[in-house]
């Protein structure tokens, strides 16, 4: 089992610690100026602990950019992505840009700071989506959260930011506890490529063969796939509200209309 702990940041720079932070290996060089960067954020203490787990601590999520865990700022605790070593970004500030252009129409984890090799954000507690439609069997709460998820998508599109990894990655939808859903990891977003959030999330809940996929399916009726993909040639011809919401129909089926 990976361990738990709560660890301030002056006890950082030990092992096992020090390499998860400068994941997968720490040398000083890389510690001193991560540790001064910890400081400026007023991160007080780091949070090992969550689902995944990074060598033998447990930690909140890791991918090939960063490691997240939970942070004490201020007597208040967020989420931090710490960037991995072997990571091929330069920094994390182009990923907080983006995150905060999503957050301007209500996307996403609310940004807090960003230094080179650490993102702050709200932390958001809940499960990923695939695990939290283990345990919400509800036809009509699924529903909701779904059609929160599209919305979310239709603004990103609206905005012209593309996440980039809707369609595949089960790892980027949470719900938290209130049953509020997030899109998470704007690492490869982009506002230069055509945008297509709409259509890649529906290829994840609603035309794949992935536990989503099948949990979606078994809680809210099977989708007649031929008259998904004709609904959704004719957003991507016309991406305008009235598409949408026959999008959302189509989708969210019999018993939901769409606001
Ligand atoms: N704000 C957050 N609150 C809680 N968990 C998060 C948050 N952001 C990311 N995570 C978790 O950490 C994992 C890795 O983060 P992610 O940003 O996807 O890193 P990467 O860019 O390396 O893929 C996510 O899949 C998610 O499970
Ligand atoms: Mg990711």
């Amino acid at each position: 089992m990976p361990r738990s702990a709560i660890i301030p940041i002056i006890q950082l720079g030990e092992e096992p610690f020090a390499s998860v932070v400068c994941y997968p290996r720490a040398t000083p060089d890389e510690m001193q100026p991560r540790i001064e960067e910890l400081r400026r954020l007023e991160v007080e203490a780091v949070e090992f602990s969550g689902k995944s787990s990074a060598f033998t601590l447990s930690v909140l999520g890791k991918g090939y950019v960063g490691i997240v865990v939970a942070a004490h700022v201020r007597g208040v605790r967020l989420a931090l992505k710490m960037q991995r070593v072997d990571s091929e970004r330069e920094s994390l500030e182009r990923e907080a840009e983006l995150l905060v252009k999503a957050n301007r129409v209500g996307v996403g984890p609310r940004f807090v700071a960003v230094t080179k090799h650490f993102l702050l954000m709200q932390l958001i507690e809940g499960d990923l989506l695939e695990e939290w439609l283990a345990t919400h069997r509800d036809k009509a709460a699924v529903q909701i959260v779904l059609a929160d998820i599209l919305e979310q998508c239709w603004r990103l599109d609206e905005i012209g930011l593309d996440h980039g990894e809707l369609s595949k990655a089960p790892k980027h939808l949470l719900v938290d506890k209130s049953d509020t859903p997030f899109i998470v990891d704007f690492e490869t977003a982009s506002t230069q490529r055509n945008a297509s959030n709409v259509t890649s999330v529906c290829q994840f809940l609603f035309q794949g063969n992935s536990e989503v996929c099948k949990a979606v399916a078994d809680i809210i009726g099977e989708q007649n796939r031929i008259e998904l993909v004709e609904i959704l040639r004719n957003y991507r011809k016309n991406r305008n509200r009235q598409n949408f919401e026959d999008l959302l129909k189509q989708c969210l089926a019999r018993g939901y209309s769409a606001k």
